[in-house]
């Protein structure tokens, strides 16, 4: 398989970005499928905040973390030591080649993985092979077609399809998420259930930044531009649409 390209990168701003979610925030559609003694992986954990509220979840069971980038582990360890818990531990490792036995898992969960991926499919079947027979996965992606923002204008609108065309010249997908039913049902999974929501970002300069940086990454100082003037707006909005989906094995 072809290197991946990780769009937004391992920046500080990124990986700060990722570090403000936690299981109640961005985890809740999956939090009822967890019991005090599942085995749980989660698959693209970055800097772990949500993992440690899933270890929380599982509490006389275990979490494991993987995620391919090496700061984003040692990221994750660090806020895992530091919320002293100790059912959860971390591995680099591609979610295409997971080290763990056939049928290890009683949960896969993961969050904001799938819109990166050239080949999801590849990944959701790795991961069905480490789940047991009956266990359960659950995927959460966004998807731009549902982007609300606003004071809407022309300039905005070319620069966020600018940033889900350069995902997607990286080989991701940011509109993947009404997808899932499809991906899933390909690779092997059943009893799927579909929900979305919407989250409001409380700063659009902190959003805004964000975006931006990617660009500016790639010397587009225009679309970075565009952005960071929109997210002087006072009274403006981002609305992320979030696609979550649940399949078992
Ligand atoms: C957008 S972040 C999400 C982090 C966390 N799950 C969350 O929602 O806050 C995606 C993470 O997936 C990791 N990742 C991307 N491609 C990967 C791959 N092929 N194998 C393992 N991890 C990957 C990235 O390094 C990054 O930390």
């Amino acid at each position: 398989m072809n290197k991946e390209i990780y769009t937004p990168g391992h920046t500080k701003n990124a990986t700060n970005f990722m570090a403000k979610r936690t299981v109640e925030s961005h985890g809740q559609f999956f939090a009822a499928q967890i019991e005090s003694t599942s085995k749980v992986l989660d698959l693209g954990c970055g800097p772990g905040t949500i993992s440690i509220g899933l270890s929380e979840l599982a509490h006389a069971g275990f979490v494991h973390g993987i995620d391919f980038g090496e700061s984003q582990i040692e990221k994750a360890k660090s806020n895992a030591a530091e919320a002293e818990c100790e059912n959860l531990t971390f591995q680099v490792a591609s979610c295409y080649e997971l080290p763990f036995p056939n049928e290890y898992f009683d949960r896969v969960f993961s969050h904001a993985l799938m819109e990166h991926l050239k080949n999801p499919i590849a990944a959701l079947s790795e991961a069905y092979r480490v789940l047991k027979p009956g266990g359960i996965i659950g995927i959460c992606s966004p998807d731009a077609d549902g982007w609300l923002l606003s004071p809407p204008s022309q300039a905005l609108k070319a620069s966020v399809n600018a940033y889900a065309d350069m995902q997607k010249e990286n080989g991701g997908n940011l509109r993947i998420g009404k997808e899932f039913g499809v991906l899933l049902n390909q690779a092997g999974y059943s009893n799927i259930q579909l929900s979305a929501r919407y989250e409001c970002y409380p700063s659009l300069e902190f959003i805004g930044e964000y975006l931006a940086l990617q660009f500016e990454q790639k010397d587009r100082i225009e679309e970075a531009r565009v952005l960071r003037d929109w997210s002087t707006s006072k009274d403006g909005m981002f609305a992320q649409s979030w696609v979550s989906a649940i399949g078992q094995k």
